[in-house]
C-alpha cells in the first residue's frame, strides 16, 4: 500500500479526566495531535452514555485543535446542527443509525456551509458492517470511521479483521477514483498502529493509549511519528 500523506492523530476525550477536562484539552492543544475525538453516546445506539453538546461547547472554548465529533446515537440528523462549533471539522454518523444516510451526509455538509466552517462529513461502520455497503455513498463522504471495537466503551481490544476492512476500503476508493480519510477507532495502541497505517488508514483515534499513559504528550508524539514504511 502506497503511503499517501502524513496521518492524523486524534486523542479520544472519552478516556480523559472528566473532572478536569480543561487540563486534558490544553494538553492536547500543546501536543502534536491533529484533532480531538469526541464520542457522543445516547444509551440507545450504544449501551453507554458519555456526554452531550453542552460539554462539547465547553471543550470548544478551550480547544485549539479540530473537533472530530463521533455521533454514536440514533436519529443523528436531529443533532447535526448542535455539533457546529467554531472548531468543528468532522462530524460522523453511523451507517447503522441512518435510514437515509445520503440525506444525513448532505445535512452535515450543509450545516458546515451555512456556518462558513469547513466541516467534513463522515460515516462510521460497526465491526460487523461490511465495507462493500459503502459502494453507493463513498464518493459523497470525506471520512470513513471503521470501528475496531464494538462501540460504547474505551479500553477494549482491537478486532484484527479491521485490517482487512481497511484494505477493502482502500480498494473500493481506488476503484471509484475517490479519496476519504480512513479513521480507525478503538483499541489503537503503539504496537498495532504501524500495521493499521500500513494497511492504509490515515487517522488514528486513541483514547486509553494516550490518556492512561505516563506521558500523554509523548505518547501522542510517538503515534504521530510512526511511519508505515518502517513496519515489517
Ligand atoms: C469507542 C469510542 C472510541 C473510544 C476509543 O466506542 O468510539 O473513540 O474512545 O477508546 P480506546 O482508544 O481506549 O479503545
Ligand atoms: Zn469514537
Amino acid at each position: 500500500m502506497k503511503y499517501q500523506q502524513q496521518h492524523l492523530v486524534a486523542p479520544s476525550i472519552l478516556a480523559a479526566n472528566f473532572a478536569n477536562l480543561q487540563h486534558d484539552v490544553e494538553m492536547v492543544n500543546h501536543s502534536e495531535a491533529d484533532c480531538l475525538h469526541l464520542d457522543v453516546m445516547d444509551g440507545r445506539f450504544v449501551p453507554n452514555i458519555s456526554f452531550g453538546f453542552p460539554v462539547i461547547k465547553a471543550i470548544n472554548k478551550y480547544a485549539t485543535k479540530a473537533l472530530d465529533i463521533h455521533l454514536m446515537i440514533v436519529e443523528p440528523d436531529k443533532y447535526i446542527n448542535h455539533c457546529v462549533f467554531e472548531n468543528t471539522r468532522m462530524i460522523t454518523v453511523h451507517y447503522e443509525a441512518c435510514t437515509h444516510l445520503h440525506r444525513s451526509i448532505a445535512a452535515i455538509k450543509e450545516a458546515g456551509i451555512k456556518a462558513g466552517i469547513p466541516i467534513q462529513a463522515g460515516v462510521a461502520l460497526n465491526p460487523h458492517t461490511p465495507v462493500a455497503l459503502l459502494a453507493d455513498i463513498i464518493r459523497d463522504v470525506d471520512l470513513v470511521c471503521l470501528m475496531s471495537v464494538n462501540p460504547g466503551f474505551g479500553g477494549q481490544s482491537f478486532i484484527p479483521q479491521t485490517l482487512n476492512k481497511i484494505r477493502q476500503l482502500r480498494h473500493l476508493m481506488e476503484q471509484q477514483k475517490t479519496n476519504a480519510f480512513i479513521e480507525i477507532d478503538g483499541g489503537v495502541k503503539l504496537d498495532n498502529a504501524g500495521a493499521i497505517l500500513k494497511a492504509g488508514a490515515n487517522v488514528l483515534v486513541a483514547g486509553s493509549t494516550v490518556f492512561k499513559s505516563q506521558n500523554p504528550t509523548e505518547t501522542i508524539q510517538q503515534l504521530k511519528c510512526l511511519r508505515p514504511e518502517m513496519m515489517a
